[in-house]
């Protein structure tokens, strides 16, 4: 069939066969279908949806653009996680090795941030030595010695993926469920796993600004896993503010320390969206019956140092030193010229935050990249002093920037400003966890 027919048969509502969508991806990569036909065919995609069967070819084939990598030779199930992007989101540091102490088996390809959100890679090349670029030999003698490994994608993964996400983002067809969780989706499986856990977030300083469309996206992927026989579940959490205290490369490292220390506090969001994902992990590994025993698991491997140990052993593995991982000299990860309080103007109750705003923020002191070339300064970001539904004074601190370049500083202040919200009156402060999509289940 021309594909000018397909793209027809899409814009008048009809469903794509699994050989149609097939010839769709491998003429997108070839080059032979041009950009123009395949922004129409997005486009149509994104007024008509797609049925879950073609969202699970759909994903398949993109899948099937690259390298596939097989993982069948390591030990047990192999279990991933991904979080759809947050600011202040350091769970990996900090799930992955505490599912290893554990006793799983965690083979985590991982990205780079750009724009508000930070990424794993980023924050892992901020304690020094650390080469995220793995072969993949060296990657599973990694994962074999120490059952965890977090590296950077090898090989070509994908690359149905970039093409698609590349003229997306010109022709107005990122929001679109169907092809936001068939880009995910590809990427997780292409690289191997046996089981997945994604965090879907919500809010401001999410991709899905309702709880509605995060919803739909969490069930669509959790969908293609069962399509495509893993198991995948999916919790859709909250991005209403950061989730983590420390936004920044070195300081979320810093963070990701204190918690497998034992320092945090059990009520703190970020220490329960850990528990939430490494619950759902062991679970779907066969290492726990229940989220009861799973969050005991978890819990014990904080308080006798085997999470924050396979941490470090992985920083040594990958080639970086790993005598910064301990809260006494986790300090020496960070050197700032400045540090700036950014305090409160009103007296009243932290109602609300603008995440993206603050993700933002951090960018601009240095911590992320506007564009791919940027280059990251580790040390740079904030630490929030406060969360919503805290009680503020005029000139309480709200948070404290860390700066080495200040040309951006005046700016930041402001946007600091703008994007905490503080009133009078204390209103409803949405909750951490809206639910838990599983194959069988959406527990709201
Ligand atoms: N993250 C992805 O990898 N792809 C999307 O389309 C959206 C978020
Ligand atoms: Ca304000």
């Amino acid at each position: 069939m021309r594909f000018v027919d397909l793209i027809d048969k899409k814009a008048h509502g009809n469903s794509l066969t699994t050989e149609e969508i097939q010839q769709m991806v491998t003429g997108f990569v070839s080059g032979e279908i041009p950009d123009y036909q395949m922004s129409s065919m997005m486009m149509a995609i994104l007024q008509r949806g797609m049925t879950s069967k073609e969202t699970a070819d759909l994903t398949m084939s993109m899948m099937h653009s690259g390298d596939v990598v097989d993982l069948s030779d390591l030990p047990g199930i192999k279990l991933d996680k991904h979080s759809t992007g947050g600011v202040g989101d350091t769970t990996t540091l900090i799930v992955a090795p505490l599912v290893a102490a554990c006793g799983g088996t965690v083979a985590k390809m991982s990205g780079r941030g750009l724009g508000h959100t930070g990424g794993t890679l980023d924050k892992l090349e901020s304690i020094p030595g650390t080469n995220i670029e793995q072969s993949m030999d060296s990657f599973k003698k990694i994962v074999r010695e120490n059952g965890v490994a977090v590296i950077g994608q090898t090989g070509n993964l994908v690359p149905a993926d970039k093409k698609m996400y590349a003229l997306r983002d010109v022709t107005a067809t990122v929001g679109c469920v169907p092809l936001i969780a068939s880009s995910i989706m590809s990427k997780k499986l292409a690289s191997g796993s046996d089981a997945i856990v994604l965090d879907v977030k919500t809010g401001t300083g999410a991709f899905m600004h309702t709880k509605e469309d995060a919803f739909e996206l969490a069930k669509t992927m959790v969908s293609i896993g069962t399509h495509v026989g893993r198991s995948v579940r999916a919790l859709v959490t909250d991005m209403n503010q950061p989730l983590g205290m420390k936004i920044g490369n070195a300081l979320e490292v810093q963070e990701a320390v204190e918690v497998l220390s034992g320092e945090i506090n059990e009520k703190d969001p970020l220490f329960e969206v850990c528990m939430l994902l490494g619950e759902n992990m062991l679970i779907l590994g066969n290492l726990a019956k229940n989220e009861e025993e799973a969050r005991k698991m978890l819990i014990e491997k904080i308080h006798d140092g085997s999470g924050l140990k396979k941490l470090q052993n992985m920083i040594a593995l990958e080639g970086g030193d790993a005598s910064y991982l301990t809260v006494e000299n986790m300090k020496k990860l960070v050197s700032v010229k400045q540090y700036i309080d950014v305090k409160s103007e009103a007296d009243g109750y932290v109602v609300g935050m603008n995440a993206q705003a603050i993700g933002t923020a951090a960018q601009m002191l240095g911590a992320g990249r506007a564009t791919k070339e940027d280059v990251i300064d580790p040390s740079v970001g904030m630490v929030m002093k406060v969360r919503c539904g805290d009680r503020v004074k005029s000139g309480d601190t709200l948070c404290t920037l860390y700066v080495n370049d200040d040309k951006n500083v005046e700016d930041v202040i402001k946007m600091m400003h703008e994007a905490i919200h503080i009133e009078k009156e204390l209103c409803e402060i949405p909750p951490m966890v809206y639910g838990v999509v599983t194959e069988k289940a959406v527990n709201e």
